[in-house]
């Protein structure tokens, strides 16, 4: 499949497996591997380290600790606090203490086991409600309000209150963390990561290793799926291949193994939610007090602005007049969690969903009603279209895409039939729910709403694009393809995507937030957009015509009124040499008019909205708790489409992947803080069994153009579609009603087949 047809410039690659990952490139003469060393305690105090034994084994080079650290002993991307090799205190089960650097992987793995480590073992706190019990928070409490929430819950005519928790999911790239780094021939650094962030990898490199950042170049070919564990996790592992190459100057390498790679890095946060909803007989939302806790494990990593995407999200599509959410992050003796497709999006809008349901129950309403009446609305008065953080919800298209997913899934008549059929079967019930997601699109962080991009042409008329995305399976090199050749007016065959490198486009962004496509895809535009600014006159001289006149199409140059007459690109190019122009122009862009006060939790974050909506269909086993997908209805905005076939798989699997998180995929840790799910075999992700038997998939067709200048019109995808996955949790939650006739269906996260039964077992009220 190529690019041209709407599909993933590697798709051929992935497919046939001959698409190259960080850990296949032809390994570098004398490649050294790095193991490390595991404390197995969640909390403790390191008394001392002796690595004469496995220092004496053949093929052991050096034992690294913390003393071997020239620069900063820290990667913490947000706060200092996050040694690379702990000196003094491990903060949990299986940090590594020291790393093994031997001449391969085997021998490495032998040797770490010979170093022998005292610890003096400490109380570990290991989760979220020891960390409640303790008062240990990363910082102090987040706000986020509007309005007078107390007094407008007291003056609601109803009120709930409750709690919520959802589980902690792991990223399970195929790809495990990976590095590799040796010194290149004028003596920098070269760092070859499996990262979203290479400018960020290079900070932290340089940062440990005590050199200036000129000296590092960090690439990133492709990753093996990164879904957030690559936005900052990444940085430590390819600190620690460079800090080898150091010490050593050999080349080195860092692979995690996948039980490894489970063990050390962080994941989704898990998050409690304790709300106090009040609302009027007609189940309109009218004020919401919520507490947000979320387990930011032992170090801050990214966790501030996760949570800040969950309180700014804990609304989902609902107008709530009077809000005020307040946000912790507990500090706990567990991995660092980190960013997780959806960022704390998906937490927040739990919250929202459980509160709907929980509403539509206590009134006796259909849940879709309560969710319609509550919508976001330009119609009315301009405040209900106002989120709690004061921004306006700019394009707003959910009613009318809700409309039309209701009757393309033929919602109504379905549920009918569910009703009926329900209530003649007693030990198998199905359910049907409607969900909608709105999800903020750019950086809570401003800073971080830039791109850059380096197009290059040659003198034979080939291109060579670079931009400071990073494509770990979404297609963003496809879409930037995509975006060069039609602002050039070439065909993709011409242009070849190169590798991220941070010494092609500094200072970049990490590739998240969905934001890829929008941020990258700008600057390339704007590279060609200046090559075409210094190609025009050339072509308006060969064609003898007005500059204004001149256009690009189809690998050809010509006046608009004289199509016929054409000039090849690669002729125009050559004649643009000959006239000494410079055929080589970087692009830049910045998102404009975005405004943020993270003290206040106010203004306007987000350029825009991306919307969505889900029906999903299940049905429940009375006697096991199991269920089976029957059908599933997507219908999702993504304003232009970049490209098609890329959005559809980005849909499909941001979906299937938060199904995962709400059905499937249970971390479990034992008391002493080691992860007990750390395989494929313990730890159950969604595959093929699990997809929805009947699965359609459909791009919102608008009635009218995206309002903000995004590029071509498009809308970010890559992280929206995943809450598109709640309607699972929500139509699961319809079926174990039926079992019953208890008025609230209580229904833990993740909704394994056992929280199920439990959820069965108390809606039958025994
Ligand atoms: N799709 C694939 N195949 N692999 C991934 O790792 N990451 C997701 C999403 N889709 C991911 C993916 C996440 S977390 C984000 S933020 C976006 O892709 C990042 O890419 P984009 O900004 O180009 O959409
Ligand atoms: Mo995605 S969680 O923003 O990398």
């Amino acid at each position: 499949m190529s690019a041209r047809a709407g599909g993933h410039e590697s798709a051929f690659g992935h497919v046939t497996g001959t698409a190259i990952y960080t850990d296949e490139q032809t390994p570098p003469r004398d490649l050294l591997s790095l193991y490390p060393v595991t404390a197995p305690h969640a909390h403790a105090r390191i008394l001392g380290i002796d690595a004469t034994r496995a220092l004496a084994l053949p093929g052991v080079v050096r034992v690294l600790t913390a003393a071997d650290i020239p620069g900063q002993n820290n990667t913490g991307p947000i706060l200092p606090d996050e040694p690379l090799i702990p000196a003094e205190r491990v903060l949990y089960y299986g940090q590594a203490v020291a790393w093994v650097l031997a001449e391969d992987e085997a021998t490495a793995i032998t040797a770490a086991s010979l170093v022998a480590v005292r610890y003096q073992a400490l109380p570990a706190r290991l989760g979220i409600e020891a960390a409640i019990a303790d008062q240990a928070w990363h910082f102090p409490p987040a706000q986020v309000q509007r309005g007078d929430a107390t007094t407008a819950l007291a003056a609601a005519a109803f009120q709930l209150a409750g709690e919520v928790a959802s589980g902690g999911q792991d990223h399970f790239y195929l790809e495990t963390q990976t590095s590799w780094a040796s010194f290149d021939a004028a003596g920098n650094i070269l760092v070859t990561a499996s990262t979203q962030h290479p400018s960020e990898t290079q900070m932290m490199v340089a940062q440990v290793l005590g050199i200036a950042a000129h000296r590092v170049i960090c690439r990133c070919l492709r990753m093996g799926g990164g879904f957030g564990g690559k936005e900052t996790q990444a940085n430590p592992f390819a600190a620690l291949a460079a800090l080898s190459v150091q010490l050593s100057g050999r080349p080195t390498r860092i692979k995690l193994r996948r039980a490894l790679d489970m063990q050390l890095t962080g994941k989704r946060h898990p998050f409690l939610s304790r709300y106090q909803v009040g609302f009027d007989g007609d189940g309109r939302l009218l004020a919401l007090k919520a507490e947000l806790y979320a387990d930011g494990g032992w170090s801050a990593d990214l966790s501030p602005p996760v949570l800040m995407r969950a309180m700014v999200h804990i609304d989902n599509a609902y107008f709530i007049p009077h809000v005020a959410v307040t946000g912790y992050i507990a500090k706990t003796h567990l991995p660092s969690n980190t960013a997780f497709r959806g960022f704390g999006g998906p937490q927040g809008m739990l919250v929202a969903e459980e509160i709907i349901d929980r509403v539509a129950r206590f009134l006796g309403l259909p849940a879709d009603l309560v969710r319609e009446r509550n919508f976001y609305c330009a119609d009315q008065t301009p405040d209900r279209n106002t989120t709690h953080y004061g921004q306006p919800v700019v394009d707003n298209h959910l009613a009318d895409l809700w409309q039309q997913l209701k009757t393309s899934s033929d919602f109504e008549r379905r549920r009918a039939q569910i009703n009926a059929d329900n209530a003649s079967i007693s030990e198998r019930k199905r359910g049907i729910a409607i969900t909608p997601v709105k999800f903020g699109i750019s950086f809570n962080k401003t800073d971080y709403n830039q791109a850059g991009a380096l197009v290059l042409i040659y003198t034979d008329g080939s291109i060579q694009l670079n931009h400071g995305g990073t494509e770990m399976g979404q297609g963003l090199h496809s879409k930037m393809l995509a975006v060069a050749a039609r602002v050039l007016g070439v065909s993709v065959d011409r242009i070849r995507v190169m590798v991220t490198s941070t010494d092609k486009v500094p200072n970049t962004s990490a590739t998240a937030a969905s934001s890829g496509a929008d941020l990258n895809g700008q600057a390339v535009k704007a590279a060609c957009e200046i090559l075409l600014a210094r190609l025009r006159p050339i072509a308006a001289a060969a064609l003898h015509g007005a500059e204004s006149e001149v256009r690009f199409q189809h690998d050809q140059v010509f006046l608009a009124n004289a199509p016929a007459n054409t000039f090849g690109f690669g002729d125009l190019v050559r004649a643009a040499y000959s006239a000494r122009v410079s055929l080589a122009a970087t692009g830049y862009y910045r998102t404009p008019g975005l405004s943020w006060d993270a003290a206040r939790g106010y203004g306007h974050p987000f350029y825009y909205f991306a919307y969505g909506a889900a029906v999903s269909e299940v049905e429940v086993c009375g006697y096991t708790g199991r269920h089976r997908l029957r059908r599933v209805d997507l219908l999702h905005d993504v304003g232009e489409s970049l490209l098609e076939g890329i959005d559809r798989g980005q849909i499909e699997g941001g979906f299937v992947q938060g199904m995962g998180w709400l059905t499937c995929e249970e971390l479990r840790f034992g008391d002493n803080g080691r992860l007990l799910t750390d395989a494929p075999s313990t730890y159950k992700i969604p595959t093929l069994g699990e997809v929805p038997e009947d699965f359609r998939v459909n791009l919102y067709q608008r009635r009218s153009a995206v309002s903000t200048e995004v590029i071509f019109g498009s809308k970010g995808v890559g992280e929206p579609p995943l809450m598109l996955a709640l309607s699972v949790r929500e139509a699961i939650r319809e079926a174990v009603a039926a079992f019953g006739s208890s008025a609230q269906v209580a229904l833990a996260s993740p909704a394994t087949p056992e929280a199920i039964y439990r959820a069965i077992t108390a809606v039958r009220g025994h």
